[in-house]
């Protein structure tokens, strides 16, 4: 065996076959994706590829030695504010993806209520159950805690649920736009009011439609009112790393007023080495994702925008109208955009995704959480646009004769309770991923029990069993 570190430097070619060899079973951008790929075609693709490597040596920890990664941020943060309609005096960060504009968008809002609200002790956010859940995540790092707010019918915000949970320590209401899972956009001007109304700080999530949304507006499209022009709204995050084009690391957090985003900056002058003013949570970071945005923006111009939210709301219409004309499927809800949820009302969801795979398709199996059920979903982008209509044929057919539901046996989902719980009776995660066929990290190609288990087990349980598994994946 070689060491891990080898000892003598291999061959470019070597390497680089070893990195493609590693590579070899990957995701692939060949619009058979329904979810992680935002791929606006080739053209834009090498753009992006070429801008990347040009930002390489570029350190966004200091932008005094860096001007360029000053002058790259503030273009790209002025392109989306323009976007978003931001009031004067809006401003803004790029930051490294949707998680960190979400944890910086509760920093500040909570940092900002600390300061304005010195009564302040027990910080709250007020998080519908379709927000994503890098909510809970800031919320744990940050100590604010969650106050769940229930969604209606068509997986919206229920208002009167967040009205009646208001109180003097809710520093944020969280609304998106849309949701991930269903696409549905929340009802934005009212959960802003009510936040306004008690002093509280309002989030906008459009980490999905940012750059969407606004294009599809253009395009004619009735969409409710979501951006920084809505009274109340106090941040909005956008990803610019999913339908801005941009490859993984970039996202903005844009705030409509200054006081806010300095609330989020982190300095410090307390240790021995030199002073620190940060605007996101990394200290040294690549500018290179960001420059590679922003050279996409001015490569597509919005009119290339424009053209893909068109492609791909009508990719959207063609598949929801095979669901909704084939007897055994139902949309969870009407969506603002191509981004949605689908389950079987005849049928064994799971199955139905094993099979699409099987064609070789790629769809995200989602278990059941509140009144959302079991469902697959679909996000959809220019590249799988394209191939709308060859999708929803294979959806149809793959739907004939599924089995009926499979309810995986009680004394298997009770033995995984009780190693989420830390007992499992001798079986580790390891021998029980084994058991799962989970090899070199992947799941089998007919993964629905590991569905249907990971389905049946509680929220809790899902949670533990995640991080055993993800435990056993790494080194
Ligand atoms: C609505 C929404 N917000 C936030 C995020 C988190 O984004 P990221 O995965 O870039 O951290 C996602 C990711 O899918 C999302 O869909």
């Amino acid at each position: 065996m070689g060491r891990a570190f080898p000892e003598k430097g291999k061959s470019r070619d070597e390497v680089m076959a070893a990195l493609t060899d590693h590579r070899a079973r990957d995701l692939a951008s060949d619009g058979r994706a329904f979810a992680f790929v935002y791929d606006a075609g080739a053209e834009a693709r090498e753009v992006a590829r070429e801008a990347y490597a040009a930002c390489m040596p570029i350190n966004g920890l200091d932008p005094t030695v860096y001007p360029s990664a000053r002058k790259i941020e503030n273009q790209v943060v002025a392109a989306c504010l323009e976007l978003v309609n931001a009031p004067p005096g809006a401003c803004g960060t790029a930051t490294a993806g949707g998680t960190e504009s979400v944890m910086l968008a509760v920093k500040g809002a909570r940092d900002y209520a600390r300061k304005t609200r010195p009564l302040l002790t027990a910080p709250k956010m007020l998080l519908p159950v379709t927000a994503h859940a890098c909510f809970h995540k800031a919320a744990k790092y940050l100590g604010v805690e969650v106050i769940p707010v229930e969604v209606d019918a068509t997986f919206r915000a229920d208002v009167a649920d967040a009205r009646a949970k208001m109180s003097d320590d809710v520093i944020l209401v969280v609304g998106s736009a849309p949701s991930y899972a269903h696409g549905v956009i929340d009802p934005i001007e009212e959960l802003a009011a009510l936040a306004k109304a008690h002093g509280a700080s309002m989030h906008v999530d459009a980490c999905v439609g940012g750059c969407v949304l606004p294009f599809m507006i253009e395009n004619g499209e009735p969409i409710p009112r979501f951006d920084l022009s809505v009274e109340g709204v106090s941040t909005l995050s956008m990803d610019l790393h999913k339908y801005g084009f941009a490859p993984k690391g970039v996202s903005v957090l844009l705030s409509a007023r200054r006081e806010l985003r300095d609330a989020q900056y982190f300095a410090c002058a307390t240790w021995t080495g030199y002073s620190i003013v940060n605007t996101t949570t990394l200290g040294s970071k690549s500018i290179a994702a960001c420059g590679a945005a922003f050279t996409v923006m001015h490569y597509l111009g919005r009119e290339g925008y424009r053209e893909r939210a068109r492609a791909m709301w009508d990719g959207a219409k063609t598949v929801m109208a095979a669901i909704e004309a084939t007897d055994g499927l139902e949309l969870l809800a009407k969506p603002d955009m191509g981004c949605f949820a689908f389950r079987t009302t005849k049928g064994d969801v799971f199955e139905l995704a094993d099979r699409l795979g099987a064609r070789g398709w790629h769809v995200q199996a989602t278990y059941a959480f509140g009144r959302s059920p079991a469902h697959i979903h679909l996000t959809i982008d220019p590249g799988n646009a394209q191939r709308a209509g060859a999708f929803a044929e294979d959806l149809v057919a793959c739907t004939a004769d599924l089995p009926d539901t499979i309810e995986p046996p009680a004394q298997v989902v009770a033995m995984l309770e009780g190693i989420a719980a830390g007992g499992g009776g001798g079986l580790d995660a390891g021998t029980l991923m084994g058991q799962l066929g989970i090899a070199d990290g992947q799941l089998p190609t007919q993964s629905a029990m590991i569905h249907r288990l990971l389905n049946a087990a509680s929220p809790a349980a899902r949670e533990a069993l995640l991080v055993l598994f993800l435990g056993e994946l790494y080194s």
